[in-house]
Order: structure tokens, then sequence, then C-alpha cells
């Protein structure tokens, strides 16, 4: 079903608060039943054989937030760590975070780390967990390393090439994203991987997270099979 130059799939997970507004449950009953869709989209994505799925589960700006949804949804990703630790080493899943963890709290960090680790040798999907992230957040810490760097004497100014500037991103290790998919029906990026999305195609659904299944994610893909990817090139 995948075509071959659909090798990995970033997503806004976005809409749980209107879901759960449409339903007369509180917010927090919306991000919860984001995080089992997590789960079921993360089979699905090793069911199809992608190579790496990114999800964009908290961003710099959420810290914004009311303290006592921030802390609600600190506590679901972190019951999402105990409870998928074990389904991650089964289910051959490498697992990477994007982003800043140092703003969680400590036992936070340690375990993504753990679970990082322990999955490093795996080698079925990538999944790639966006947390703490902002594309521009992330260019600027490139260009920081950038500067140490140069300031080290370990890089020359006409040795500063995109590959450079790439291998100082979150990212580093991974492929571009071919598809990006926004739910929700807002049609915005949202600071969500600024750099890796320079050539991806969009999709734009109006599917609430909650309710983004298989047969959406499919129709996702069908849509990518129609584009042409040209690369600025005709
Ligand atoms: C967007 O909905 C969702 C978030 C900001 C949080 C996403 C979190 C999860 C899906 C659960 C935790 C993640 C993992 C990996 C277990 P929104 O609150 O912006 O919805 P709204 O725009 O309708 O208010």
């Amino acid at each position: 079903l995948l075509p071959s130059n659909l090798k990995h799939i970033a997503i806004i997970m976005d809409g749980n608060g209107r879901w759960a507004k449409k339903h007369f449950k509180p917010r927090s009953f919306g991000h919860k039943k984001g995080s089992e869709n997590v789960k079921k989209i993360i089979k699905t994505c090793i069911n199809l054989e992608l190579k790496t799925l990114s999800l964009f589960a908290f961003s710099f700006e959420n810290w914004e937030r009311p303290k006592s949804e921030v802390n609600f949804i600190v506590k679901l990703f972190d019951n999402f760590l105990d409870t998928e630790a074990k389904n991650f080493v089964k289910q051959n899943i490498i697992l990477k975070i994007s982003g800043d963890l140092s703003k969680f709290p400590s036992y936070i960090e340690e375990k993504c780390l753990k679970l990082i680790e322990k999955t490093s040798q795996n080698t079925g999907l990538t999944l790639n967990i966006a947390l703490s992230y902002g594309g521009r957040q992330e260019i600027l810490n490139a260009c920081k390393n950038l500067c140490c760097d140069f300031k080290d004497s370990k890089i020359k100014i006409e040795d500063i090439d995109f590959k450079a500037i790439n291998d100082r991103l979150w990212t580093s290790d991974l492929e571009d994203p071919d598809l990006l998919i926004r739910t929700s029906g807002e049609t915005r990026i949202s600071n969500f991987m600024l750099w890796q999305l320079a050539y991806s195609e969009i999709y734009f659904t109006s599917v609430l997270w909650p309710d983004f299944n298989e047969l959406e994610l499919k129709k996702a893909i069908e849509f990518y099979k129609t584009r042409e990817r040209r690369f600025g090139k005709v």
C-alpha cells in the first residue's frame, strides 16, 4: 500500500480539546482519547511498514497553557512511557525524542533517555516524538552550536552548508518528512519541523485527532500518491 517514496510521515495531532467539547467532556478527556489514538496510529504505521513517524505531542508554546492542563498532559506522557516501554521493545520501535527535554521534570527526561537507549538497537519503525518542541527554537539551538564550533575552530565558515545545520538539529539522524498531516481543520505549520518540511507534501483534514483512525490515515496516503514531487525542478 505504501508508495516507495513515502518513508516519513509527520503528524500535528490537533483537536483534542474540540473533540472533548463536542462530547461535553473536559479537555483532559480529549487528551486521554488523543493519547489512546497515538497507540493505534503507531500500530497502523508498523503494519504499513512505514520507516519513520513523527508526532507533535507538545510544543514549546504549550507550556503557556493553564498549569492543570500542562500537568495532565505531562502525566499522560509519563503513563504512555511506562505502559509502552515493554511494547516498544516487542514492536521493534526505535524511539527518538526531539525537543528541549530539560523543561520537563528530570524523572521524565531520565525515562525518555533510558527508553531511547533501550530501543536504539531495534530495526523497525522509528518513532520520533516532538516534545517541548519548536522549529525556531531548534534552528536557534543549531546556530548556537555552530557558533561554538566555529569559536573552537571545529568548523570553518566555508564549510557551513545545509548538512552542517541539519547535523545540529534535534532530528539530525532522520530523513525529512515526505508527508505532513495536520488534523482538526487548522491550516498552519505552527512552528513544527520548519527546516525539515521544506519539500514535504501537506495534507489537512478537518477530522479531530481522537477520530483520526486507520481509514483517515489511508486517505492521507492516497492524497500523497496523487502528488508529483518536483523538489523545485520541472
Ligand atoms: C492538540 O489538541 C493536542 C495537544 C496540544 C497535546 C497532544 C497530546 C496528546 C495527543 C497526548 C499525549 C501524547 C502522547 C505521545 C502520549 P488541542 O488541545 O490543541 O485541541 P484544541 O485545538 O481542539 O483545543
